[in-house]
């Protein structure tokens, strides 16, 4: 059975002492929920700025939370002024990290290419890529969705180790921060693509162990619903995660 993930992103938001003030207030709650207490069903993750990363890793040693790096770089270490090393990463024991978010393919120019090489680099070292894909309006309304995000899904596997896990994360661009959640039965069309395309490019196992999750003004008021579609197996949620209690809230959110 596919684990339900709940998987904050926090963008560029809260400094060390903001994290630690979360996580100060966050993980009682949730060990009090008892729902994390058995994280081969239901994971709670968050991507946290770099500069979070290692305060956020000895705040939640010992938790049933997992954090994660919002970006990586595909060389292990060299003049590359800015970057993360996958190496570093993993020396940090951060067992997931984003690739392709839609942030980092429109504002700092993501490519397919680089997708992929992102994706070999992390599970070269044994980290667990979650690879967005998502289409903008424009591609919407132009019948192009399925498409555009197959496509980049197929990018982003094309050089993995096959061996490892993947978690995959639709996102409509158009839903990302602006209130405009997708429909159930949109969010619940274009997981059922994925879904097909992940059996086609790698295989029926590939397919059925690899969680799918949707992305784009998650909020506790509209959970439920989406979680009910079938081929939802979670949420990435920016602007909703950055609270204690609505981030709470959804990693509550039932999956029927
Ligand atoms: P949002 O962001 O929940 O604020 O729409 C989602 C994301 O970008 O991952």
């Amino acid at each position: 059975m596919r684990p339900f993930v709940v998987a904050a992103n926090w963008k560029m938001h809260k400094s060390p002492a903001e994290t630690g003030a979360f996580f100060e207030a966050f993980l009682p709650k949730l060990e009090a929920s008892g729902i994390a207490k058995d994280p081969a069903f239901r994971k709670v993750l968050f991507f946290v700025p770099a500069l979070d990363l290692y305060v956020a890793q000895k705040l939640v040693k010992g938790s049933h939370v997992c954090v994660g790096a919002q970006n990586v770089y595909w060389e292990t270490k060299g003049a590359f002024t800015g970057e993360n090393s996958p190496a570093v990463l993993a020396e940090l024991a951060t067992p997931y990290a984003l690739v392709g978010h839609s942030e980092r393919r429109a504002l700092f120019g993501e490519t397919d290419d680089q997708t992929a090489k992102k994706v070999k680099a992390l599970h070269a070292v044994g980290i667990t890529p979650m690879l967005c894909v998502g289409e903008t309006l424009e591609e919407r309304e132009g019948g192009r969705t399925n498409e555009v995000i197959v496509r980049q899904l197929q990018a982003g596997l094309a050089e993995r180790d096959a061996t490892k896990r993947i978690i995959v994360a639709y996102e409509p661009v158009w839903a990302i921060g602006t209130g405009k959640v997708a429909t159930p039965d949109q969010a619940g069309e274009a997981h059922a693509v994925l879904r097909k395309a992940l059996a086609t490019l790698g295989s029926a196992a590939l397919a059925d162990a690899t969680p799918i999750l949707y992305g784009g003004s998650v909020k506790p008021e509209n959970s439920a619903e989406i979680a009910r579609q079938k081929d939802i197996d979670g949420f990435l949620v920016g602007g909703a995660s950055l609270e204690v209690d609505s981030f709470l809230a959804l990693c509550q959110t039932a999956k029927a």
